[in-house]
């Protein structure tokens, strides 16, 4: 008899998982409770949610909840049935098209059910074998899956180092010549934990010694960088330098989808050849009215943008004053790097929750080194300078805990448990 498939599930959960009896539903799947804003409840107590992706505060704003009340009033959730390529395709879907690729300045864009996906597919359908992948090596997990799929060879660079990135393209450049292949380089506009953006003006200027063409993932990028909103590659003026463009609906647009964008011969290609949209239902209307709706507003409501960046500067600003290390984030995505281990992240965190009122992502080793506490904070437009003072001074207090023992003491016993 053959082993039960199972038996590994049995004995092992997986590295999140193996944390479920110690962390579910508070530090893994939380539930966050009211209508998304600023202040939402945790466990029956307010608390200031900085967690949330929804940079512009769309979210919840009036007219975007009226426009997706409209379009499931008028189109429920099934319209249309089918995959785009059969039976579920709109004129709607194509304004947005039309639309998205105007404002991020490319020629085309196609739009995707889901981000992650999406990169999956988008990147599965631009390489052949013979083709050579070159990547950032703190690629989010849609990049690498997208990778994965790739049947020849692949070249990971040290994270956006530019020496690292040269000798990946030397190597690339050789067993390309050799296959007879081309050269993809895939890089975030923003790295999401830590909030570097990649560095894009300096891969492009890369092109002129060697043959490449370059996919960015600007999920964080869209709507909070650039003059426009256009994302990175504006921001560091070479838009027109990035072949193939993605973001998703599901930060700055507050919603669920994603496109990609590039010149009108590679859309059209991609469009034939994206298996995780000629083989699933197209994306609900619901989504594609909600996302135009959407799309307005980034374009015609700076506002917004302005808000956000008034919150990113003022929290940013606060924790360096206080002395904080906020590691070298160019972007809203806001890192506060402690020194600490598991179990005293664990309290820290619990701290900030239950006595002060602040709800923030915890990220540990493996994701960062062995040691550190990363507390990732996302200030949207929705934020006020209530909230932030409020939490410079719940973190002017966690740091003191921290630094005088109080947390490590009170974890002792979870360190136990944890065998740490
Ligand atoms: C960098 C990056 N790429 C892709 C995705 C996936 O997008 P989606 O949520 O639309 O699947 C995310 C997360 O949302 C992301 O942070």
């Amino acid at each position: 008899m053959t082993k039960d498939l199972f038996e590994k599930i049995y004995k092992n959960k997986g590295p999140l998982g193996k944390w479920a009896d110690l962390a579910e539903g508070y530090f893994i799947f939380p539930k966050l409770e009211g209508p998304i804003s600023n202040r939402m409840k945790f466990q029956g107590k307010e608390v200031i949610t900085w967690s949330i992706n929804d940079y512009l505060g769309l979210a919840n704003h009036p007219e975007v909840r009226k426009a997706d009340a409209e379009a499931g009033e008028k189109y429920g959730s099934a319209y249309p049935m089918g995959a785009r390529m059969m039976s579920g395709h709109t004129d709607l879907h194509e304004q947005l098209q039309n639309e998205l690729a105007d404002f991020v300045n490319k020629e085309a864009s196609y739009l995707l059910n889901f981000g992650y996906q999406g990169m999956v597919s988008t990147i599965d359908a631009l390489v052949s074998k013979d083709d050579v992948i070159v990547y950032d090596v703190d690629a989010h997990a849609c990049i690498i899956d997208g990778v994965r799929l790739h049947l020849g060879k692949r070249f990971t660079y040290k994270h956006n180092d530019l020496v690292s990135i040269e000798k990946n393209l030397q190597r690339a450049t050789k067993v390309a010549k050799e296959s007879g292949g081309g050269i993809l380089v895939i890089s975030e506009g923003v790295f999401g934990m830590r909030g570097e953006q990649g560095k894009l003006k300096e891969i492009v200027a890369l092109k002129k010694k060697y043959n490449f063409r370059l996919f960015v993932d600007d999920a964080h990028g869209f709507g909070t960088l650039g003059k426009t909103g256009a994302g990175a590659g504006e921001e560091q003026g070479v838009q027109k330098d990035i072949d193939v463009y993605f973001a998703t609906f599901a930060k700055s647009m507050a919603s669920t989808g994603a496109f990609i964008a590039a010149d009108e011969e590679i859309i059209n290609y991609l469009k034939y050849n994206l298996r995780s949209q000629m083989f699933a239902k197209s994306l609900q209307m619901q989504l594609v009215e909600g996302a135009l709706k959407r799309l307005d507003m980034l374009r015609n409501m700076p506002e917004l943008k302005e808000k956000l960046w008034d919150n990113v500067n003022a929290l940013q600003q606060g924790l360096k004053e206080r002395g904080f290390d906020i590691g070298t984030t160019q972007s809203c995505v806001t890192p506060v790097y402690l020194k600490g281990s598991i179990p005293e992240a664990m309290v820290l965190v619990k701290d900030l929750r239950e006595n002060h009122g602040v709800f923030c992502s915890i990220v540990v080793y493996p994701v960062i080194p062995k040691g550190l506490i990363l507390l990732r904070m996302i200030p949207t437009a929705s934020h006020t300078m209530e909230d932030i003072n409020e939490t410079l001074n719940a973190f002017s207090s966690i740091r003191e805990r921290l630094e005088n023992g109080t947390y490590k003491r009170l974890s002792a016993s979870v360190a136990a448990a944890m065998g740490e």
